[in-house]
C-alpha cells in the first residue's frame, strides 16, 4: 500500500501514470458515446449509462415528507440529465431511521411524496425536453446499528462485532429477535406498495454500509433463522424481495448491496477467511440467487462509511477525529472498481451500478465510459460529485466534459454535516447554503 496523496492531476496521463506507478488498473477511455447509450433495466429501458448515487440529505420533515431542501435537491438532481435516480435512504420503520430527518414514507404523507415524484418528471422535461424519462428508484432502509431516530445512537444489531465500540454499542446491547425481524419484512413490503403509489419505478432493499440487513449478510455469530449458514444470513434479503415482487407486480425490486465489507470474517461479508483480502464467492451466489429471483440489476457498493470510510468513498480529507486512510485513494478505487467488475462479469446480463468515482473529478466521465466500455460496470453513478454538480449527467452528455470548477473535491464537508447532525449538502459548490450549516455544526462540535 503506498501513501495517501490528495488529488493532483492535471490530465488523463498524469492518472495513468500515477496508476502505473501504484500498480493498479483503471479502465479508461476519451470516447464517452457509450454513457450516452440506453440500457435495459429489468422491463424498462433507461436512457443513458448515468446515475444520481443515493445520497441521504438528512433534511425530511419530523413526519418522514420530504422537507424544503429535499424538493430543492431533488429538483436539482432530476434535471440534471441522469437516466436513473437512486433516491436516499427512506426509513421503513420510525426506530429504524438514522437521524430525526431521515425520509420515511407513511400512509399519510403518501401524497408529499407523490408531488416530489411529480415535480421530478416536470423538472426532467424541462431541462432535458419532452421525450426524456428518468427513472426513479427508492431506496428503503432500516439503520440497524446506526439508528438515531431521536438524534442519539440507539443501536439496533443483528449481532455483535469489533466495530461496537465505535457505534454505541455495549456487551449489554440485545440482538433484534427473529420474530422482529419477520414482522420487519411486512414493513418493507408496506413501504414498497407505497412507494409504488407515490409514483416510484423501483425500490431497493438496502443491504449496504452496515446498516440492519448489510449486518445481517455477515452475522455469522447470530444464531436462529437469521444467523450462521449463508441461506441464513441472507434469507432476510432474499426473502422479503420474494415478497416484495409478490405483492408489487410492475415495481422494479432492486438492491444497493455491499460485495465486501473489509472487515476480518467472521464479522465481515465478501472476506477471505483471514486478513481483510476479498472472496466474493458468497457475494456472487448470492446475486446469482436474486438474479433468479427477478431483481432487473444491482447498485454495487463496499465498506462502512462510519468504520472505513475511504473503501468506498476515496477524499482527501477525512471528517473531523479520523485518521488519513493508509493507502493510496487510487488503490482504494481500483480495488472497489475491479469488485464490481469481478460482479458484473460474473453476471453478464444483470446490469450493475458503479460507484465510488466522485475522487476523481473532471475525469469521472472518462473512467466511467472506461467501466461501461471494458464491462466493468453497465451503469455508473456518482454520489457526493451530485451533490456538487447536480447537472453532471447533463454536461457529459451534451459537452462530453466537465467543469472541473464543478466536480467535488472529496473534502468530507458533506459527510462532516450530516455527522454534526445538519441538513447535508455541498459545502464548496453550494456553499451560500451549506457552508453556514456546516459552520454552525463545527462551531457546535467545538
Ligand atoms: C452525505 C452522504 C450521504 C449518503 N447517503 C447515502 C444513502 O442514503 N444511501 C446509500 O446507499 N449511500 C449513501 N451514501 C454513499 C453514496 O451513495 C456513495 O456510495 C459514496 O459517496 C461513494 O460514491 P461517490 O464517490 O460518487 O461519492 C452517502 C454518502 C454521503 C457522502
Amino acid at each position: 500500500m503506498a501513501a495517501h496523496e490528495r488529488f493532483h492531476y492535471a490530465s488523463l496521463d498524469a492518472v495513468q501514470q500515477d496508476c502505473a506507478r501504484l500498480g493498479v488498473s483503471l479502465p479508461m477511455t476519451e470516447d464517452l458515446s457509450i454513457l450516452a447509450t440506453p440500457c435495459a433495466f429489468g422491463s424498462v429501458t433507461l436512457p443513458n449509462r448515468l446515475v444520481v448515487q443515493p445520497m441521504e440529505g438528512c433534511d425530511g420533515e419530523a413526519d418522514g415528507r420530504p422537507g424544503p431542501l429535499t424538493l430543492r435537491r431533488y429538483a436539482r438532481f432530476a434535471g440534471g440529465g441522469a437516466g436513473l435516480l437512486w433516491a436516499e435512504a427512506c426509513a421503513v420503520v420510525p426506530e429504524g431511521r438514522a437521524n430525526p430527518r431521515q425520509l420515511m414514507l407513511t400512509r399519510e404523507n403518501l401524497d408529499a411524496y407523490k408531488a416530489l415524484v411529480a415535480q421530478m418528471h416536470e423538472t426532467a422535461r424541462r431541462a432535458m425536453g419532452p421525450n426524456f424519462s428518468p427513472f426513479f428508484v427508492l431506496q428503503l432502509t432500516h439503520s440497524g446499528r446506526y439508528s438515531k431516530p431521536a438524534g442519539v445512537p440507539a443501536p439496533l444489531i443483528a449481532h455483535h462485532s469489533p466495530i461496537d465500540a465505535s457505534s454505541h454499542v455495549d456487551a449489554g446491547t440485545p440482538l433484534v429477535s427473529d420474530d422482529y425481524l419477520d414482522r420487519l419484512q411486512d414493513a418493507y413490503v408496506t413501504s414498497a406498495l407505497l412507494a409504488q403509489e407515490a409514483g416510484f419505478h423501483g425500490v431497493d432493499v438496502k443491504a449496504c454500509h452496515r446498516y440492519l440487513i448489510s449486518e445481517l449478510l455477515a452475522s455469522f455469530t447470530r444464531d436462529g433463522r437469521y444467523g450462521g449458514s449463508y441461506e441464513n444470513r441472507t434469507r432476510f434479503l432474499r426473502e422479503t424481495i420474494a415478497q416484495v415482487r409478490a405483492a408489487a407486480p410492475g415495481l422494479l425490486v432492486t438492491t444497493r448491496m455491499n460485495l465486501y465489507d473489509a472487515l476480518a470474517y467472521p464479522f465481515g461479508w465478501g472476506m477471505a477467511r483471514e486478513g481483510i483480502a476479498p472472496d466474493l464467492s458468497e457475494p456472487l451466489q448470492l446475486i446469482g440467487a436474486l438474479a433468479a429471483l427477478g431483481v432487473p440489476g444491482l447498485n454495487t457498493t463496499v465498506g462502512n462509511p462510519y468504520y472505513n470510510p475511504h473503501v468506498n468513498r476515496p477524499y482527501d480529507k477525512p471528517v473531523s477525529g479520523r485518521p488519513v486512510p493508509n493507502e493510496h485513494p487510487l488503490e482504494s478505487l481500483a480495488r472497489f472498481l475491479a469488485i464490481t467488475r469481478t460482479a458484473q462479469q460474473a453476471y453478464p446480463q444483470l446490469p450493475m451500478v458503479g460507484s465510488g468515482y466522485s475522487w476523481l473529478r473532471q475525469f469521472f466521465p472518462q473512467i466511467a465510459a472506461g467501466a461501461v466500455t471494458q464491462g466493468w460496470a453497465t451503469l455508473v453513478g456518482g454520489g457526493r460529485l451530485a451533490f456538487a454538480y447536480p447537472d453532471f449527467a447533463r454536461d457529459i452528455l451534451q459537452h462530453g466534459a466537465l467543469d472541473p470548477r464543478k466536480v467535488c473535491l472529496a473534502c468530507s464537508g458533506c459527510t462532516q454535516i450530516m455527522r454534526d447532525g445538519g441538513m447535508s449538502g455541498c459545502t464548496i459548490r453550494d456553499a451560500q447554503l451549506y457552508g453556514p450549516i456546516f459552520k454552525a455544526g463545527r462551531t457546535a462540535e467545538a
